[in-house]
């Protein structure tokens, strides 16, 4: 039993199909013994599948040993709300602690938590359900990417037939409190997946990233403990708890605990979405799963991440794809976003368009980040075009070199990485287009 199985696949926002799937075990489970939760996840190995493989259990750990409330915890507070464009934010009150489910995907190559939002949505919701049991959230914000229309609307009669069931008064009872689900539209800016930006946009604000810490576990929304996660994470915390932790660490491979879901882009013959073993190697998703190279073009490397991260090469088909063994190659998992190149498809021009991604996409809120990724993307762009000046290769090591750490998220990291990685490995790219090669 995986994520995606068909059975899950099928019911899409019937709550009733969805129990008769078998649904709703996992949630049962977690009020039986809400204090087995989070060793449960502990037990699993589960880690944070947004991309930075936070150990799971220990956000879970935070959020729960932190006295409920926040700023706003002696104003009154109240109504579900349901945010669409430019509505009112859920409400502040004193609702005690806050579940963000984080949906607000838009990284290149990324389309995973769309399509579980779309067609597994109560996975997700139990699995925040799951999580609002084991650290004692009333507050259940399910915020995603104003631009998944689809997505939201599923999500909206999925969170709506949830309302009055037994199974959330259940947990309203254990809690003490109403348990609310409140589907939050984001702001359609991709800087507000940023864990701290998501928190903002859940009480109405522009998603400005914010310095951590504190953590959102400690201070979040309305200035309460708050737990922020990916929905693909969510999603493997009800599964979790429905199979549980040894039957679904098993599923993985060499060690690697789990599946992911792996999104699949680019010179393939075969892109889509994929659930695999944890540590399938890169290999066996491109060849097997991918079907091969397109056009019998040979592998060149991949932008791993969505593409934030150190290139993967030839050199690197055999490596397992999990969280430690590509952070052992100097890589990284990030959101399992894997998109392929082959030969005859440029390495700068597509590392251009990223870093003009990202460029386009800085909230503007730290100089280096604002100046540094527009400076970077202007020259990757004039190399590109066959117009470098003697310098611009330099230019580019030098705000590589400069760049990193130099913001309060990971916007400006992710783009002087890959821009060092794609310089370090196929150098004489940029050399050729900068008349050197
Ligand atoms: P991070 O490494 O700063 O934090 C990871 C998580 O651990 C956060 O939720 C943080 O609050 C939590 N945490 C860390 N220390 C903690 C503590 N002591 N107590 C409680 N909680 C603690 O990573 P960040 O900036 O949240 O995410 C970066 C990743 O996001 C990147 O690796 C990238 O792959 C990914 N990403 C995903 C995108 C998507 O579309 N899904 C878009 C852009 C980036």
């Amino acid at each position: 039993m995986t994520v995606l199985t068909d059975e899950a696949l099928c019911v899409g926002a019937d709550l009733d199909a969805w129990l008769r799937v078998g649904g709703g075990e996992a949630l049962r489970r977690a009020l039986a013994d809400r204090a087995a939760v989070i060793p449960a996840i502990e037990a699993a190995g589960l880690r944070g599948l947004g991309g930075a493989g936070f150990p799971t259990h220990r956000k879970w750990a935070a959020v729960a040993a932190q006295r409920a409330g926040g700023e706003a915890a002696q104003r009154a507070g109240g109504g579900a709300a349901q945010r669409a464009g430019g509505g009112a934010a859920p409400p502040a009150g004193a609702d005690g602690k806050w579940i963000v489910c984080n949906g607000n995907e838009d990284e290149p190559g990324t389309f995973k938590d769309r399509f579980l939002l779309t067609r597994t949505p109560h996975q997700v919701i139990e699995g925040a359900l799951v999580a609002a049991a084991a650290v004692g959230a009333t507050q259940v914000a399910l915020y995603a990417n104003p631009r998944e229309a689809v997505a939201l609307a599923v999500l909206r009669e999925a969170a709506a037939a949830w309302a009055g069931h037994g199974l959330l008064a259940a947990l309203s009872a254990a809690l003490g409190a109403e348990v609310r689900l409140h589907v939050v539209e984001g702001s359609g800016l991709y800087i507000g997946g940023e864990e701290t930006a998501a928190v903002a946009s859940v009480m109405g604000g522009f998603p400005f990233p914010s310095l951590k810490p504190p953590f959102p576990a400690e201070h979040g929304v309305h200035g309460a403990p708050t737990l922020v996660n990916n929905v693909e994470t969510l999603a493997q915390a009800a599964l979790i708890l429905r199979i549980g932790p040894e039957r679904w660490r098993a599923l993985g491979r060499g060690g690697a605990p789990g599946t992911k879901l792996f999104s699949l882009s680019g010179d393939v013959l075969r892109p889509g979405l994929h659930e695999l073993p944890m540590g399938t190697p890169l290999r066996e998703l491109v060849f097997d799963h991918g079907g091969g190279m397109l056009a019998g073009r040979a592998f060149k490397a991949v932008f791993t991440g969505g593409p934030s991260n150190t290139l993967l090469t030839a050199a690197d088909l055999d490596a397992p794809l999990d969280f430690d063994s590509l952070r052992a190659r100097g890589s990284r998992l990030g959101t399992g976003a894997m998109i392929v190149v082959g030969e005859g498809t440029s390495i700068l021009r597509k590392t251009a368009e990223y870093v003009a991604f990202f460029a386009a996409n800085s909230c503007g809120q730290c100089p280096p980040c604002k100046i540094g990724t527009h400076q970077v993307s202007r020259l990757l762009e004039r190399i590109e075009a066959g117009r470098g000046r003697p310098g611009d290769l330099e230019a580019l090591e030098n705000l590589a070199g400069l760049l990193p750490g130099s913001g309060r998220c990971g916007l400006v990291d992710g783009a002087a990485t890959v821009l060092a990685s794609s310089l370090a490995t196929f150098r004489e790219e940029y050399e050729r287009a900068l008349g050197r090669g």
